[in-house]
């Protein structure tokens, strides 16, 4: 089993993109097709491959990494995913029809043959020994649909992506146990932790990404070895403020209290740096102060540095760097790539009782759309189109 982690070592610089010195394999095409910020302003941008690789995507959500592997050609044949919300979105930019039954019950052998299975699996812990005793493990269970889906249609690839958390979970322990369960179903891998914000993406954004070749199929796959320049906040998202004319971009009505509060957070600071009149009120008591002071939450943005993660509930906590309210759904979009053309459909918020995703969570639980593009587009050049000829 190979495991590649980070090759990142000394940087060289050529127009504004840093690279290794180390290079395993040239980046540089695709560095430099990061630059064109025309292509990745529409959902409709594509490239043009001969033989498109099929891909069947499972938990797709709203179609992060999907638009990124549309943008670099490959022809989406399947996709699951459980939530109607986010299946709307999915269907509606992306224009594929999407399976929304668990990914437990889907007929695996019905899905159409693919060549590269991709999924964000949902992190829980689980036990593979649990599993090798029949015993299906309610926690691990989405994972292992997926190693099911590999040893029935057996396509020559697979990406899945989590948080980098999982490298960690249970001092190592979990992640051997997706590594062995990788291996056992016929495959080796790389893996990797990407910084959005090292691929043109004006967030930081950790993830992991294992990057699956079938035993068998000639070749090994390389993470990228460059580093695009910085995008500020600034940058990306100072023209949306006041825009009416693009979607999900209204802001949110604050009430008084929190408007008053907000005024008194400089950017980089948080609810600590307010007076203690303006701190957050004790439920049901509203005269006394709570004394929480997290530093998550009402972080003002920094506008010319990039963001914190825009996670499922970042909505909460982070304030515009200009503006006296949290972000809309559509600045959050941007952080995380997506352009504005690409819709978000259902409530911008829900309330915790409600059983679908809003904007905010289908954003925030989001491959970041141009990572998946360099990934999709490595993957070809290094692997799928040499194995083509
Ligand atoms: C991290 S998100 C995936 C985001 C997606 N990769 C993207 O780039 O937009 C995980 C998704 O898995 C979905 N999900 C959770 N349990 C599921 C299940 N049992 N079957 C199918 N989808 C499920 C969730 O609704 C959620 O949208």
């Amino acid at each position: 089993m190979c495991s590649a982690t980070n090759n990142r070592g000394k940087l060289k610089k050529n127009n504004h993109i840093e690279f290794t010195e180390l290079e395993w394999w040239d980046w540089s095409k695709i560095a430099e097709e990061m630059m064109n910020d025309h292509f990745f302003s529409t959902k409709r941008s594509a490239k043009k491959l001969t033989s498109p690789p099929r891909v069947a995507s499972m938990f797709s959500g709203c179609g992060g990494m999907d638009l990124g592997l549309k943008w670099a050609g490959y022809k989406l044949v399947y996709s699951n995913e459980i939530d109607h919300r986010a299946s709307e979105t999915f269907q509606y930019n992306l224009g594929h029809k999407v399976d929304t039954r668990s990914i437990d019950d889907v007929d695996i052998e019905a899905m159409p043959d693919h060549d590269l299975l991709v999924g964000g699996f949902p992190c829980q812990p689980f036990s593979y020994a649990g599993l090798r005793k029949g015993l299906r493990d309610p926690r691990g269970k989405l994972f292992f649909a997926l190693m099911d889906i590999l040893k029935v249609k057996k396509p020559n690839f697979f990406i899945f992506e989590n948080v980098k958390g999982l490298l960690t979970h249970n001092g190592g322990e979990t992640f051997q146990n997706v590594s062995q369960a990788i291996y056992d179903a016929g495959y080796t891998y790389t893996h990797t932790v990407i910084n959005a914000a090292d691929l043109g993406c004006p967030q930081r954004r950790e993830r992991l990404f294992i990057v699956g070749t079938k035993k068998g199929v000639p070749g090994s796959f390389t993470f990228p070895t460059f580093r695009l320049p910085r995008v500020s906040l600034r940058t990306a998202i100072e023209d949306l403020i006041g825009r009416t004319d693009v979607e999900n971009n209204d802001p949110m009505r604050h009430t008084k209290r929190i408007l008053e509060r907000y005024k008194h957070i400089p950017q980089g600071g948080t609810l600590a740096d307010a007076p203690a009149e303006h701190q957050q009120r004790k439920r049901g008591a509203a005269h006394m102060v709570s004394g929480k002071q997290s530093t998550q939450s009402y972080h003002r943005l920094i506008a010319d540095d990039v963001s914190p993660t825009v996670c499922a509930m970042f909505q909460a906590h982070f304030i515009h760097y200009s503006q006296d309210r949290n972000l809309t759904a559509r600045e959050a979009a941007r952080l995380q790539s997506f352009p504005d053309d690409y819709v978000f459909k259902g409530k911008r918020t829900v309330m915790s009782w409600e059983k679908e995703l809003s904007q905010y969570a289908q954003i925030g639980n989001a491959v970041a759309p141009k990572v998946a593009y360099v990934l999709a587009r490595g993957l070809y050049e290094q692997l799928i189109k040499p194995n083509q000829k």
